[in-house]
């Protein structure tokens, strides 16, 4: 299986603050990666090089085996990497379809309000997602319908790379389950995934590979199967020189 997006030995700096440093991350069609760290540990930053929204200041990042240089969110895009940020950017009183289409609405002559909607159920069902209407306002929908909603919106675009910035947080049991389930089918349709979060139990339950950062840097990268939580909260903080002989046996493994 050829990894889709690889990056190797990326760095950012804001002035004189290194917020990654020689970072490397593979992600392949059909896997979820999760990545992990503690506050400042710099996943943000990541997301938001791989979106576009930041310029890596040091090395080199392959899409499809090519070299690509993501410059701004329009060429993550046009590239097949599609981000949904931690606040979902969801217009809360516009309806379901309206916020799928945002900005790219459907025209022929006016807006083609039944294509949309007939699209925006195509969407969910590949999803399975539970949305009783397309037709309600986003602001009286569950947190996790509006996660849904939001990553149904970023595989209009049809990317081959999805990223997803802490999709659990500030959702109860139920809902998280649901999103959980979400993320399995965009690997079910062959989708690579990165999944920023801080929830051990979550990546544990639906990441293939757990990858953690720790200041910036690359401290460990675990299969997410056999991976002890203690293993991972060692090499979130640093705690423990196991974690570190751990992640160089499971590193030979994966690569
Ligand atoms: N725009 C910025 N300007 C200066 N420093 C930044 C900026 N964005 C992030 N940082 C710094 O980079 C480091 C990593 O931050 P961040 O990527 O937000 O970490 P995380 O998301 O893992 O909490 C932190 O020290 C943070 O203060
Ligand atoms: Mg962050």
């Amino acid at each position: 299986m050829s990894t889709t997006l690889s990056l190797r030995g990326v760095s950012k700096t804001f002035g004189a603050v290194a917020a990654l440093t020689d970072v490397d991350l593979d992600v392949s069609p059909g896997e979820v990666v999760a990545v992990v760290g503690d506050n400042g540990a710099g996943k943000s930053t990541l997301v938001k090089v791989l979106s576009g929204v930041h310029r890596a200041s040091a090395g080199t990042i392959a899409f499809g085996g090519e070299p690509v240089e993501i410059g701004t969110p329009a060429v993550a895009q046009a590239l097949g990497i599609a981000t949904v940020f931690q606040d979902l950017a969801l217009c809360e009183n516009l309806d379901v379809v309206a916020n799928l289409f945002l900005g790219r609405e459907v025209r022929r002559g006016r807006l083609d309000e039944v294509a949309m909607e007939v699209r925006s159920w195509e969407l969910l069902r590949q999803l399975s997602a539970r949305i009783p209407t397309v037709r309600i306002p986003i602001a009286s929908l569950s947190g996790g319908q509006r996660q849904t909603v939001a990553i149904a919106r970023s595989l209009l675009g049809d990317p081959r790379i999805v990223v997803l910035d802490e999709p659990t947080a500030a959702l109860g049991v139920a809902q998280t389950a649901e999103v959980l389930n979400l993320i399995e089918r965009l690997r079910e349709r062959g989708l690579g995934v990165i999944m920023i979060s801080h929830n051990m139990d979550d990546v544990r339950a639906v990441a293939d590979r757990i990858a953690v950062l720790r200041l910036g840097r690359n401290n460990g990268v675990f299969p997410a199967a056999t991976v002890s939580t203690e293993e991972l909260v060692a090499a979130i903080t640093g705690a423990s020189d196991n974690a570190v002989s751990r992640r160089h046996d499971a590193r030979s493994v994966v690569r």
